[in-house]
């Protein structure tokens, strides 16, 4: 990405500092890298630290600028206290969060077992509160304004069928946009929400999309998936200055699929047991070699 794919004036967000959960992949890494660009100060977190240091290194070397890698489970509350204790005292004050950070797999849901589903609204739901909650506190002690941005799915309108736990994670994340909207928004903290559709990343492809190829946007108005700088410009709009009285809002960012389609995974239902071993077998092989980076 170059700053001729953002619709911003450069140095925008200049003195400004902000934490992507997640932002070592995928979604986060792009989002950090338009801060970056835009003179803003990024912390990234992740679970495998030499994920996200070496995204720390490549955008810094590319773009200039400082992004901080950290590693952090937002599953811990005391994780997500020492992390920001340290950026506080090390760095400063942050000036914005995107909770990004999530888990996520396709699967019938009487397959699940418990543990299947926390693994999953461990990180969505309890993840993202614990982590808002903890930037929140610091930010009202200080008098401080702040931008809050999820990324949540256009599922939390509709639900989706084989992403359960998923959506229930996210539509309570939803509320808690709305919610602390209302009670922190006279005190300068905003809250906002991006419902992308689809944006291929290696991440969501290999639990959403197992074995299957490229991914097509099937019935989607647009005829295509969404772009990388479609989304910074969004997330962008909302963390910087010039959005400060929209607040409380969930903005779907999908060409209008979610309209037209649904925009989730009902149509798996055609998936004969046989496809669903295969999708099981080819998302545990992607957890494995995760699981062994986060070890290493
Ligand atoms: C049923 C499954 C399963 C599957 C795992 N489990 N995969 N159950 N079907 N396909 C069960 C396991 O059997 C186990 O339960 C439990 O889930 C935990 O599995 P682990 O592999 O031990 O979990 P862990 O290593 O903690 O990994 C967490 C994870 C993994 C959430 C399962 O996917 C992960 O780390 N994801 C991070 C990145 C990610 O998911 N990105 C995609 C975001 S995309 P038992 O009972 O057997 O112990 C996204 C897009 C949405 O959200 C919108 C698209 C349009
Ligand atoms: P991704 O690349 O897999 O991103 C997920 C990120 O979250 C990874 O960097 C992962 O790093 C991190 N993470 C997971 N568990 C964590 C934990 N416990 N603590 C800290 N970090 C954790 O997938 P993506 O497609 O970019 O998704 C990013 C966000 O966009 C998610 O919220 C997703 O639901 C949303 N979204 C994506 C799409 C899409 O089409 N791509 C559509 C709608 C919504 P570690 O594994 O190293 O921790």
């Amino acid at each position: 990405m170059t700053l001729e794919d953002l619709i911003y004036k450069p140095g925008l967000l200049t003195g400004q500092r902000v934490l992507v959960t997640g932002g070592g992949t995928g979604l986060g890494r792009v989002m950090s890298e338009a801060l970056l660009l835009l003179g803003a100060e990024i912390h990234i977190c992740g679970r495998r630290g030499a994920v996200v240091e070496q995204t720390a290194s490549e955008l810094m070397a590319q773009h200039g600028g400082r992004v901080v890698p950290w590693v952090c489970d937002v599953r811990s509350d005391e994780a997500i206290q020492a992390m920001l204790d340290s950026i506080w005292q090390t760095h400063g004050p942050l000036d914005g969060l995107i909770n990004n950070a999530a888990g996520n797999f396709v699967s019938r849901t009487e397959d699940l077992s418990s543990r299947a589903f926390d693994a999953i609204a461990n990180i969505v739901f309890r993840g993202s509160f614990y982590m808002t909650l903890e930037c929140g506190k610091r930010w009202l002690a200080e008098g401080r304004k702040a931008s809050v941005i999820s990324i949540l799915t256009t599922w939390v309108w509709n639900g989706s069928a084989f992403t359960v736990p998923s959506a229930m994670a996210k539509a309570g994340l939803n509320a808690m946009t709305q919610s602390l909207a209302v009670e922190w928004g006279g005190r300068g903290i905003r809250l906002n929400a991006i419902a992308p559709g689809l944006f291929p990343t290696e991440g969501m492809s290999a639990r959403l999309n197992p074995g299957g190829g490229e991914h097509k946007a099937v019935g989607n108005p647009m005829g295509r998936t969404g772009r990388m700088s479609e989304l910074a410009n969004l997330a962008v709009f909302l963390m910087g200055p010039g959005s400060d009285y929209l607040n409380g809002q969930t903005i779907a960012i999908d060409g209008a699929q979610y309209q037209a389609t649904g925009g989730n995974f009902a149509h798996l239902a055609s998936w004969t047991d046989a496809d669903w071993q295969n999708a099981r077998d080819s998302i545990a092989k992607k957890n494995a070699t995760d699981r062994q980076q986060r070890q290493g």
